[in-house]
């Protein structure tokens, strides 16, 4: 195979290209970042080792400041060795001792009471101390809600009132899931959130939406004219979505009582999956374009009656267990959560679109806390051939399937029968696989990185949209009703380090399928 570099250092060969991926083709200008909820959970798992990240990649200029707020009583001294802590454990490089020195020289902490006004008055001053205009004379400052839905309105509010949303400088605010609580709350976050902002500047964060492989997805769909005629109700038996994981809740038992998995994860991240899975071809790949796609397929997510929702929905929350061979508690032992707590944990149900692509072709879902592994694949099921001329001999015949694994692995897989060697009519199932990691020599860009970037840049595309999300709270507030009305009485119904409920698989084989893995 004769190998030929391009211009941007592209190796083409006749059958396998592999690439280098080029720097920032852009020019982070000079901000001040301040999250409310600076020494958090999310500050301290993403956030900050996001930033680091960034900035020894050379992607953020000289010119930037983070600033923790919170009501925590903390020096900027305090805030920094916490935040190197943090990035010490979290980080996914290994620690750069004199890099962080140079960082953290960028990192502040404004201790305050969300709720009193001498904290914005404070805050307003430190920011006209450490914001430095770009090159174009104008200063940004970026907010970040790393804090629970409920606190939202008082910051919001209190920044609307102190003048602290528009005017001299261009702020951003960039708002994390869960946006609120049910469809009627995001109604009020939002209300709330375009009476001090315009919407070009507000960023309802979903980091799925940032991981290159969920990007993929539009990607994968829209260039190849290979799959995409074949991506119908037609050619497709069912769609299968997994996001397992292996960690249990960590330290946030208060915030996942409230929340539990729907709220958590199912309204969002799957959500979110479903949409690329499922939307049309947009008329262009800008941000409006996409999420107006996105929020016609939420809108079509055929409503659950009560009936259904016994049905085809399964809820779980874990026991004792044990994963990957280490004893693990039981959600009702972890700190902060109740001692007869009925917050499901997992989550298994089978969905409908209910438009002309998709009418009769179930999306199953399932998703949940200390499963055996971790592991988000999604998995495209495709109908067995008119006639059976092979394979009479053998059990079954394993339909063709494609998946697109997101994580730990970032691969595709293809696959489908081949003639078994010697045999006269078995069929043998074979799988072909592309890799990431095998054909891009750079590291990808974690999830909160890109994201925080493309907020920095003003790209709204990855970002949700108001409508999307009422729309799969309209689509999920029955599910979360009928599920708070009538609590589940065999809880907790799953060991840790399992599958999840015996009912997950039921769900599935009641229709003679089964969930598929690589
Ligand atoms: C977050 C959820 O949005 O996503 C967490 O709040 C979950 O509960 C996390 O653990 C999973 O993200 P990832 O990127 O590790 O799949």
């Amino acid at each position: 195979m004769t190998a030929v570099d391009n211009e941007n250092g592209a190796v083409f060969s006749k059958f396998i290209r592999t690439c280098d991926i080029p720097g920032p083709p852009y020019m982070i200008d000079p901000f001040v970042m301040v999250i409310f909820g600076g020494s958090g959970d999310l500050s301290r798992r993403k956030l900050l080792p996001a930033l680091f990240h960034l900035y020894s990649e050379n992607e953020l200029t000289a010119g930037f400041s983070i600033l923790g707020c919170g009501r925590s009583r903390m020096e900027d001294e305090q805030f920094r060795a916490m935040m190197k802590d943090a990035v010490r454990q979290f980080g996914d490089e290994p620690f750069d001792e004199a890099g962080w020195d140079q960082f953290s020289s960028h990192l502040f902490f404004l201790s305050g009471a969300f709720e009193e006004d001498e904290t914005y008055d404070r805050l307003e001053k430190k920011l006209a101390e450490i914001s430095l205009p770009s090159q174009k004379g104008d200063k940004n400052v970026l907010y970040y809600m790393a804090i629970p839905s409920q606190m939202m309105p008082t910051v919001v509010e209190k920044l609307k009132e102190h003048n602290l949303c528009k005017g001299a400088y261009r702020r951003k605010m960039i708002v994390e899931k869960p946006f609120g609580y049910d469809r009627a709350s995001a109604v009020e976050l939002n209300t709330l959130l375009t009476g001090a902002f315009d919407e070009h500047q507000i960023y309802r964060i979903d980091h799925y939406l940032g991981k290159e492989t969920v990007q993929n997805i539009i990607f994968f769909r829209f260039s190849n004219s290979l799959f995409e005629h074949l991506w119908n109700s037609q050619y497709i038996d069912n769609v299968q979505i997994t996001v397992a994981e292996d960690i249990g809740i960590e330290q946030r038992g208060v915030f996942y009582e409230e929340t539990g998995v729907v709220r958590d994860i199912v309204q969002n991240h799957i959500m979110q999956l479903i949409a690329l899975i499922a939307m049309e071809p947009p008329i262009g790949f800008e941000a409006e374009f996409i999420r107006e796609e996105k929020d016609k397929v939420f809108r079509a997510i055929r409503p659950m009656s009560d009936g259904d929702i016994d049905r085809f929905m399964v809820r779980g929350q874990y026991a004792p267990g044990r994963i990957h061979g280490v004893p693990a508690a039981g959600y009702r032992e972890e700190k902060g959560v109740a001692g007869d707590s009925l917050t499901p944990t997992f989550f298994a149900g089978k969905f409908f679109i209910a438009n002309w692509r998709w009418a009769g072709v179930p999306f199953y879902v399932r998703t949940g806390k200390r499963l055996a592994r971790r592991v988000t694949e999604i998995w495209i099921q495709f109908k067995q051939p008119p006639l059976r001329l092979f394979g009479r001999t053998c059990d079954a015949l394993e339909p063709n399937a494609l998946a697109l694994a997101i994580q730990p692995e970032e691969k595709i897989y293809l696959r489908f029968g081949v003639k078994y060697p010697q045999a006269i009519d078995k069929i043998y199932p074979v799988t072909m696989t592309f890799s990431y990691q095998d054909t891009f020599k750079s590291k990808m860009h974690p999830a909160y990185e890109r994201l925080l970037i493309d907020c920095m840049r003003g790209d709204l595309t990855l970002f949700a949209r108001q409508d999307g999300i009422e729309a799969t709270w309209e689509a999920l507030d029955p599910l979360i009703a009928r599920w708070e009305d009538i609590p589940s009485s065999d809880f907790p119904n799953y060991r840790a380090g399992s599958w999840g409920p015996v009912e997950s698989d039921l769900l599935l084989q009641n229709d003679g399928r089964c969930w598929l893995t690589e």
